[in-house]
């Protein structure tokens, strides 16, 4: 299948967001945030879809010893070159990073079917491959915004917000997490940025959750190689151990496998009004 003529140059993501949760700290590890997929396809069957099974798999696989990896592959014709990366949260163990992109690339087989390019986060891990090179390329472009009711300006929960939201500035590395009594924050870096970049990126989304949110009780902001989240009313979160309420799992989990199901739907409905 060709790509429309009318489709521009550079490789739209639809992102589709459902970040329902606003109790992040509750949430499975493989719980859903956004998924994206290009809109150029590749044809079934073709070197493409073998490059990108065996790109797929080196993930999946390289996820069992290492939180950060990027793959490059060199198609035997430059259109089949293929680039992807893995991201977990930095908290994550080693098996429960090899669960998360397992899991990633999973849903991403689902939602993004014969798709150039495709983008999936979960709580826990991000992966995303594409036919354009975007390794070690900053992206701070807005991907999922999301806040909280506003709960008023209270001073002290306020203040405490700033205050993590600051020390989170001020740490360095690419997982950072802090808070201050019920006020948790986190920020996580895509492994191929540096030091510095990984900086400008968290330092923007902060701005940004600053600047949206407001006094929102929580605040998500997702941007293309970092985010930083906070909640001002989340129990202490982000060590190894699974906090969350077994029956708050059973059910968030229910309910974005069924949020993946509808997406397909929506997506195949787009495709339809597309022409495709
Ligand atoms: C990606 O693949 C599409 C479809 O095969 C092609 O039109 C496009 O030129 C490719 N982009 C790059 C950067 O190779
Ligand atoms: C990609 O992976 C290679 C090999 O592990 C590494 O040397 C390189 O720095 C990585 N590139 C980026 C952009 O992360």
């Amino acid at each position: 299948m060709t790509p429309l003529p009318s489709q521009p140059q550079h490789l739209i993501l639809l992102f589709l967001s459902f970040s329902f949760l606003p109790f992040f700290s509750l949430s499975a590890i493989d719980t859903f945030v956004f998924g994206g997929c290009t809109q150029l396809r590749y044809s079934p069957n073709s070197a493409y879809e073998t490059n990108l099974n065996s790109l797929l798999t080196s993930l999946v696989n390289s996820a069992t010893y290492s939180s950060y990896n990027n793959y490059t592959i060199q198609g035997s014709s430059p259109q089949d070159a293929l680039f992807g990366l893995y991201q977990c949260r930095g908290d994550l163990s080693m098996p429960d990073c090899a669960t998360c992109i397992a899991r990633a690339v999973t849903q991403l087989g689902g939602l993004c079917s014969d798709t150039c390019g495709g983008a999936l986060q979960l709580e826990g891990c991000y992966v995303k491959y594409d036919n354009s090179s975007f390794l070690g390329v900053e992206d701070k472009t807005v991907v999922l915004k999301k806040c909280g009711p506003s709960v008023g300006y209270e001073e002290e929960a306020m203040g405490r917000r700033d205050a993590v939201l600051g020390a989170l500035v001020g740490a360095s590395g690419g997982y950072r997490v802090g808070g201050a009594g019920k006020v948790q924050g986190v920020a996580q870096c895509v492994g191929d940025l540096s030091g510095s970049e990984c900086q400008d990126c968290v330092g923007e989304a902060i701005g940004r959750l600053k600047s949206d949110c407001g006094t929102a009780d929580f605040g998500d902001m997702f941007l293309g190689k970092c985010y930083a989240r906070y909640n001002t009313h989340g129990p202490p979160v982000f060590s190894k151990a699974h906090h969350g309420k077994p029956f708050l799992t059973t059910t968030t989990t229910t309910t974005a496998i069924s949020l993946i199901n509808l997406m397909v739907m929506v997506r195949r409905h787009l495709r339809l009004s597309l022409g495709y």
